[in-house]
């Protein structure tokens, strides 16, 4: 028999493992990632594609699908009665919930719209998202920023939707890891995978080679070391891949292993790297880890890491457990 996210969701319940606030949430997140999947797959013929012409906080140019994904996210949860506010990479600040619906418990932060410079050449994109729990104080008070500022091993789930060849949804409530494929004739997302197990080791890398000259010396001598292949200090063969969308990395990575880097580098040297916290590196870091993994900011686990900004960001790499380990030897 087939099982339903719903299903699964309520057997959770049943469980234990979350609360009826918590299931009502991802019911309604999933549902919009299938609405913003269908915007996705409409394209062209549903005038998506190509650029807003505005630009978010961090200095990028929106395309029409960031904007798109962000309206759909907010306008799915923000009645529901389980959230005190949003946060999202395209809203310079938070989106507290408006006063005549009501106020609840938990904050929710997403990437609505990851791998953007794919949208308009039909490569795999994705949807992002973190669940928080608000401090215990925030019913009757104005939720702030501050609320916020938790570190990652305190996401209550997290997940990400993936746009390609098959719609997924990817999901952890923090034990384990399950995929639900979206049955696009029944409009349901149908659970195809549980316990999924990222392999100790790998011979694939992931990187945007690009950048080789702006890297930090360890990193530099890391690849090299990778590319030197057989006959070089790591002794085997690698093979890369970049698909410039984390979604479709981190998918990859957990369906068969691998190492993916966005690390520090000179173009920006005051900021920490290129990715950020609070809803690309913790949501992703907690699913790799769930399905025994690693994430590290070079030497440090990215879930430790206390934010300081909603926007903040940081260096990432993460992936198969033993090559995220012989990478952090790189750097003592
Ligand atoms: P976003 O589209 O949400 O801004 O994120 C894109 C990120 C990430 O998904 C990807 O790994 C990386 O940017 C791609 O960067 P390059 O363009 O430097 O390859
Ligand atoms: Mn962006
Ligand atoms: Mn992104
Ligand atoms: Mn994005």
């Amino acid at each position: 028999m087939q099982k339903t996210l719903t299903q699964y969701l309520v057997e959770q319940q049943r469980h234990q493992q979350l609360s009826p606030d918590v299931r009502l949430l991802l019911e309604v997140v999933a549902r919009a990632c299938k609405t913003i999947g269908s915007a996705v797959g409409k394209g062209a013929l549903g005038g998506v594609l190509g650029s807003q012409g505005t630009e978010n906080v961090q200095g990028e140019t929106q395309k029409k699908l960031d904007v798109i994904s962000n309206d759909i996210l907010l306008k799915a949860n923000e009645w529901g009665g389980q959230l005190a506010a949003m946060a999202s990479e395209e809203m310079d600040t938070i989106y507290k919930i408006p006063q005549h619906y009501p106020q609840g418990k938990y904050l929710l932060l997403f990437d609505p719209l990851d791998g953007s410079s794919n949208i308009d050449v039909n490569v795999s994109i994705g949807t992002i998202f973190s669940i928080l729990k608000a401090p215990d104080d925030v019913m009757g008070r104005e939720v702030t920023e501050a609320d916020f500022m938790q570190p990652g091993r305190q996401q209550v789930a997290a997940g990400y939707a993936l746009y390609g060849p098959q719609t997924l949804l990817v999901l952890t409530l923090g034990n384990g890891v399950v995929c639900f494929t979206l049955d696009r004739e029944l409009g349901s997302w149908i659970l195809t995978q549980e316990n999924i197990r990222i392999p100790a080791e790998t011979k694939e890398f992931s990187i945007n080679m690009s950048n080789m000259r702006h890297w930090d010396t360890p990193v530099r001598q890391y690849i090299e070391d990778c590319l030197a292949g057989e006959t070089g200090p790591r002794g085997k063969n690698f093979n890369m891949r970049w698909v410039a969308s984390m979604v479709a990395e981190v998918h990859r990575i957990l369906q068969r292993g691998g190492i993916f880097l966005y690390p520090w580098d000179k173009r920006e040297p005051n900021k920490p790297g290129k990715l950020r916290l609070m809803y690309e590196a913790n949501p992703m870091s907690m699913i790799i880890e769930q399905a025994g993994g690693a994430a590290v900011d070079t030497v440090n686990r990215i879930l430790d890491i206390q934010p300081s900004q909603l926007h903040q960001r940081v260096s990432v790499v993460l992936g198969s457990k033993d090559e995220v380990e012989t990478f952090k030897k790189y750097f003592s």
